[in-house]
C-alpha cells in the first residue's frame, strides 16, 4: 500500500462473511465485485501503518445517515493549521463515507458542516464567548440551527482546536456514533501532552523495541520523510503538543547548529498539528561542545553559554518548547559534579529559556548505589527539601513509581508531596519491563492505576491526576509525558497491540479521567472493527492483558526480577555486578523463611513516605493490598492469604494463572480469524504465540529459582518446570533489542 494512496472505497470486510467465505462461484462474483468498483489494484493490505486513521467505510446505513448531517462543507484555507484540517476531514470522509462531501465558501446549502473560529468563520462567531471560556485548543462540536439551517459545528478559538475538533468528529463516525443532539466541549486537562523519544542521534533507540528512529539524522534537514507528517497527523488526533526528539541519556551534539538544524526542519513539519519540539540536554555541554572547562550552574561563563545556546535554538526554532533533563543520574552528568543542588541546575537553564518562553522538564529519576539507603526513597529524598526552590518555568518529570516502571508499582511518593512544584507525569510506553513489542499488554489498566491513585495529600480524593492537571495545588504549567514505543516499523510501535497504548497514552494525556476500556474499545472499533462481535472481547482481552503479565512475570508486588542489561526475560536470580541496586537479589530479598522487601517502619521505612493516611495502610501487612504485598513487606513462605493459600502456593498460583490467561487470549484471538483482515490476524497471532511461551518462561524459571531458595514442594497440581535451575540461567541473548549502550 502507498502511504498516501486514498483509501479504496470498498473494504473486504464490507462485504456478506458468506460471500467472503464462500464456493467458487461465491467467489467469481466477489472478483467481479472487485474489479467493477475498479479497486483491484488498491485493495487494502492492512499492515498497520494507517494506526488508528483508516478511515475506511461505515457501511451503507451510517453513510446515509451521516450524509444527510454532514451534507456539505464550510471550512477556511487561509493558515496551514486549517489547510491540515480541513484536508484531514475530506480524506477522512471520503475514506468513512465513500465520497467527499462538496465544500462551499458561499454557505449555500441545507445542511452544513462548518470549521472555524470566530475570526476565520461569520457562522463561529457569535460563539466567541463561549469558545474564549474553553481555551485556546479547546473546541466545541455542536448541532445548530443558524440562518434556518442545519449546521455542525466544528469550532474553537485557536485553529489548533478546530484540527482537534475535526479528529474528534472523525472519531465518532469511525466509532458509528449517533450525531443527533451533538454537544461537546472539550479542552485537555493538562497543558504540555509530550512524547519523550530515547532515539540516539546514530538511530538506535534505547529501550526501542519497534526498529529504528524515526528521525533520519542524516537525511535532514532537506529530506522530510512524509512519514514525519503521518507521525504529527496520529499525535495531533489524540491531541499530544509535544516531542522531545532525543534520548534523556543525551549527547551534547544535540545542541550544535548542525543539529539543530535537523531538529527545526522536523519543527517545521509539525508546526502545523500543534507540535512544539523539545531536546534533551546534557549538562555537560558547555564542556562538550562550547569549549569550556566547567559545566557548574553558578559559573557565569556557563550561564552565558547557556543563554546564546537558548538564543540560538530559538532563532530557528521560534517556538521550541524547551529542554529535558536527566540529570546526576546512572552516570548523566548534573549540576551535583560541582556540589550544586537539582534546582541550582534547573533554574540555570530555566533562566536560559524564560525570556523566549520556553520550558525546563527536570527529571526525578535520581538514585546513587553508593547512597546505603533503599532505591525507592532516594528520589523523594532528593526533591523534597527543594519544593519552592525551582523558577517558575521548572516541571519536575516523575516516573509514575518509585523505582522504573515496573509491570506494577506503588504510586511515587513524590506525587502529593511537593505542593508548590509543578509534578509531571512520566509515563513508559514502550515496554522495556512488559516482554517488549511482542507480547500484547495493554497498558491502559496501568495508567488509570496511577492517576486514579489517592495520595490524601490534601485529604481523600487528592488524586495523582489532580497533582498532575495542577488542580490539586493551582498550577497552570501542568505536563504529561511518555516514552515513545515508535520506531520505524511499519507499524509503527513494533506490534499491531502497542499501537493502543500510544493511543491510550494520548487520550489520557488530554483527559486523564477517561475510562481506559472505554478508550480500548474506541482504539479497537477505528483500528480492526467496529463490529461488536470484536470490539466486547478484545477489548475484554486488552483489560486483562495487564494483570496476565503482572501475573507471569512479578506477582504480589514483586519487582525489578528481570534479567540484566537488556531486561528481556527473567533473572529473578541475577546478583553480584557492579551495582546492588541493579540486582534483583536486592529487591526481591528472598531467602529460607520468607521473601518480599522490607519497606514498613520495621523496615526501610518507604512508607513513611507518603501521607499518613496512605503510610498506615501500607505498613499494615493485613492491609497493604496484596497486590503490593511484597513491595512493603518481608514475608513468610506459609503467610496466609486472602485465597487461604500459603503466600508460595499462591505465588506459583499466580505466576500459573498468567500462562492460563495468555491461553486465553489467544483462544479470544483465534476466534477473530474472520473478523479481522488475515494479515494482522496473522501478525497477532504469531506474537501471541511468543507470549505464550515466554510467560511459561517466565513462570518456570521463576518458580525454579524460588523452589531453589526455599526448598519448598510445589502446590499439588502444579506442574514442574521442564529444565533444571542451570538451564534458565545459563540462556544468553547478546542482541536482546533495546539495551542501553
Ligand atoms: C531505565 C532504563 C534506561 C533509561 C532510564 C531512564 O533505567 O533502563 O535505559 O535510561 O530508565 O529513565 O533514564
Amino acid at each position: 500500500m502507498e502511504q498516501f494512496a486514498p483509501a479504496c472505497p470498498l473494504d473486504i470486510r464490507m462485504l456478506p462473511l458468506t460471500l467472503r467465505r464462500g464456493d467458487g462461484r461465491r467467489r467469481w462474483l466477489l472478483a467481479a465485485v472487485l474489479v467493477l468498483l475498479g479497486c483491484m489494484g488498491s485493495v487494502r493490505a492492512e499492515d498497520g501503518y494507517d494506526l488508528w486513521l483508516r478511515y475506511t467505510p461505515v457501511g451503507s446505513t451510517l453513510t446515509d445517515a451521516y450524509r444527510m448531517r454532514l451534507g456539505d462543507v464550510v471550512a477556511p484555507d487561509a493558515t496551514v493549521t486549517q489547510r491540515v484540517a480541513r484536508d484531514e476531514l475530506m480524506r477522512g470522509l471520503s475514506g468513512l463515507l465513500g465520497s467527499a462531501p462538496r465544500q462551499r465558501t458561499d454557505g449555500a446549502g441545507q445542511s452544513l458542516l462548518v470549521l472555524g473560529t470566530p475570526q476565520s468563520s461569520r457562522w463561529v462567531a457569535p460563539f466567541r464567548r463561549e469558545l474564549d471560556a474553553i481555551g485556546d485548543e479547546g473546541y466545541l462540536l455542536r448541532r445548530a440551527k443558524l440562518d434556518g439551517r442545519d449546521v455542525l459545528l466544528v469550532a474553537a478559538r485557536q485553529d489548533i482546536g478546530v484540527l482537534y475538533g475535526v479528529f474528534h468528529l472523525l472519531r465518532l463516525l469511525q466509532t458509528g456514533t449517533a450525531l443527533e443532539g451533538l454537544d461537546i466541549r472539550e479542552s485537555p486537562a493538562m497543558r504540555l501532552r509530550v512524547l519523550n523519544h530515547w532515539d540516539n542521534l546514530d538511530g538506535y533507540v534505547e529501550r526501542g523495541y519497534a526498529g529504528g528512529s524515526l528521525w533520519d539524522w542524516h537525511t535532514l534537514p532537506d529530506w522530510r520523510d512524509p512519514r514525519y507528517t503521518d507521525y504529527a497527523r496520529a499525535n495531533a488526533s489524540l491531541g499530544i503538543n509535544g516531542t522531545v526528539l532525543n534520548n534523556v541519556n543525551a549527547n551534547a551534539l544535540s545542541l550544535s547548529p548542525e543539529y539543530l538544524r535537523k531538529a527545526a526542519a522536523l519543527a517545521d513539519v509539525f508546526r502545523p498539528y500543534g507540535i512544539r519540539v523539545y531536546l534533551s540536554a546534557r549538562f555537560s555541554a558547555p564542556i562538550e561542545i562550547g569549549g569550556l572547562a566547567t559545566a557548574d550552574p553558578l559559573d557565569p561563563d556557563v550561564q552565558r553559554w547557556w543563554r546564546k545556546k537558548a538564543d540560538e535554538i530559538y532563532a530557528v526554532i521560534p517556538d521550541f518548547g524547551g529542554f529535558l533533563v536527566k540529570a546526576n543520574s546512572e552516570g548523566q552528568p548534573g549540576p551535583q559534579d560541582y556540589g550544586r543542588s537539582h534546582a541550582d541546575g534547573a533554574n540555570l537553564l530555566a533562566d536560559a529559556l524564560a525570556p523566549h518562553g520556553g520550558v525546563v522538564m527536570w527529571r526525578a529519576f535520581v538514585y546513587a548505589h553508593d547512597v546505603p539507603e533503599d532505591r525507592a526513597k532516594q528520589a523523594y529524598n532528593e526533591f523534597v527539601g527543594l519544593d519552592g526552590a525551582f523558577r517558575r518555568n521548572v516541571l519536575l518529570q516523575v516516573k509514575n513509581g518509585p523505582i522504573d516502571f515496573q509491570p506494577r508499582e506503588p504510586f511515587h511518593p513524590l506525587f502529593g508531596a511537593m505542593p508548590k512544584t509543578p509534578l509531571m507525569m512520566e509515563f513508559q510506553i514502550t515496554k522495556e519491563y512488559l516482554g517488549f513489542a511482542t507480547h500484547l499488554v495493554y497498558l491502559g489498566p496501568l495508567y488509570e492505576d496511577v492517576l486514579g491513585a489517592d495520595t490524601h495529600a490534601r485529604g481523600p480524593g487528592s488524586t495523582v491526576a489532580r497533582v498532575i492537571d495542577g488542580s490539586l495545588d493551582g498550577h497552570s504549567l501542568t505536563g504529561i509525558a511518555g516514552v515513545a514505543n515508535i520506531g520505524d516499523d511499519r507499524t509503527w510501535s513494533g506490534s499491531h497491540f502497542d499501537q493502543a497504548n500510544w493511543y491510550v497514552f494520548g487520550r489520557l494525556a488530554w483527559n486523564p479521567r477517561q475510562s481506559t476500556r472505554a478508550i480500548a474499545a474506541d482504539w479497537v472499533a477505528m483500528t480492526f472493527s467496529r463490529d461488536a462481535g470484536v470490539v466486547q472481547p478484545v477489548v475484554d482481552m486488552m483489560m486483562a492483558s495487564r494483570e496476565a503479565a503482572v501475573d507471569y512475570m512479578t506477582p504480589l508486588g514483586l519487582h525489578h526480577v528481570m534479567a540484566r542489561g537488556h531486561h528481556y526475560g527473567p533473572g529473578p536470580w541475577v546478583d553480584g555486578g557492579p551495582r546492588a541496586d541493579w540486582t534483583s537479589v536486592y529487591y526481591h530479598r528472598a531467602d529460607r523463611d520468607g521473601i518480599g522487601f522490607d519497606r514498613s517502619r520495621r523496615g526501610s521505612d518507604a512508607v513513611s513516605q507518603y501521607a499518613p493516611a496512605v503510610a498506615g495502610t501500607l505498613d499494615d501487612v493485613a492491609r497493604v493490598p496484596e497486590s503490593l504485598l511484597l513491595w512493603f513487606h518481608h514475608v513468610p513462605w506459609d503467610h496466609r492469604m486472602a485465597s487461604g493459600r500459603p503466600l508460595w502456593d499462591e505465588l506459583v498460583h499466580r505466576y500459573s494463572r498468567g500462562v492460563r490467561q495468555v491461553e486465553a487470549m489467544q483462544a479470544t484471538w483465534d476466534g477473530m480469524r474472520d473478523r479481522v483482515d488475515a494479515p494482522r490476524h496473522a501478525h497477532v497471532a504469531a506474537f501471541l504465540r511468543i507470549q505464550r511461551n515466554e510467560a511459561q518462561w517466565w513462570r518456570d524459571a521463576s518458580v525454579a529459582y524460588f523452589q531453589s531458595i526455599n526448598g519448598r514442594p510445589l502446590p499439588a497440581g502444579e506442574a514442574p518446570p521442564p529444565h533444571p535451575l542451570a538451564y534458565y540461567r545459563s540462556l544468553q541473548f547478546p542482541f536482546a533489542l533495546g539495551d542501553g549502550r
